[in-house]
């Protein structure tokens, strides 16, 4: 397996204009989360060779990691989404709240489950008990993020895009407060605007959990 690549915020990249008041620092590039997925999509084809496997995409943040990566996969495959959002107060992890529920059957099939980031696990965790209950032949996971200091639950991914520090990061469907899910990169959202966010916002998606700095 082709290791993980450690990020530490050094890309050099320079913010487009128009985002710098939010975000202080890009960490991923879109090129470089190009040139990763490009890699990871080879090391799945290698691992699920000529078997049909089933995606199950993790709503809302993979919308873009999934679509790139999957456009990359010359696998035979169908595609399902599970939603799920974990509600709490200020920066911790709440309650899972499941919001979409699985309709493809997935019984002896092999699966591969893609979340944007693996934080404290909480979610992979759950979701995986839920897949594992519908008797998949096998399930690998897959992440772009991992962010191993914060792990809680003790959940690894098979496939990691990039390892990266304990940074609020938003960009390639990550959000804060659903915003920012468009930045085409993975960047360092500045402590004033989530802070400051926590408090201005008050509907319950506002205080989901955070991928705190
Ligand atoms: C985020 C992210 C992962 C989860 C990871 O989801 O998309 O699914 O948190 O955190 P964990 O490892 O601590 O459980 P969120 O609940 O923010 O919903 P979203 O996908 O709609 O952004």
């Amino acid at each position: 397996m082709t290791a993980a690549r450690n990020v530490f915020g050094s890309s050099g990249a320079h913010v487009p204009a128009h985002s710098r008041k939010e975000v202080k620092q890009i960490l991923i590039t879109e090129r470089e989360i190009a040139a990763r997925l490009h890699e990871l999509s080879r090391q799945i084809e290698r691992d699920f060779t000529r078997r049909e496997m089933v995606v199950v995409s993790l709503l809302n943040g993979t919308v873009m990691f999934l679509a790139d990566l999957i456009r990359h996969l010359s696998l035979p495959l169908r595609l399902d989404f599970i939603g799920v959002s974990s509600y709490g107060s200020g920066t911790e992890s709440g309650e899972l709240v499941f919001t979409k529920e699985l309709r493809l059957d997935v019984r002896g099939r092999d699966v591969l489950l893609v979340d944007d980031i693996l934080d404290t696990g909480k979610t992979l965790y759950r979701v995986l008990g839920k897949l594992r209950a519908l008797k998949p032949r096998r399930i690998k996971t897959c992440v772009l993020l991992n962010k191993a200091e914060r792990r809680v639950e003790d959940v690894k991914a098979d496939y990691v895009g990039f390892e990266i520090p304990d940074y609020f990061v938003v960009g390639y469907g990550l959000d804060f407060a659903e915003r920012y899910r468009n930045l085409p990169f993975v960047g360092i959202l500045h402590e004033e605007v989530y802070k400051e966010g926590c408090k201005k916002i008050n509907s319950p998606r506002s205080h989901k959990k955070r991928r705190k700095s």
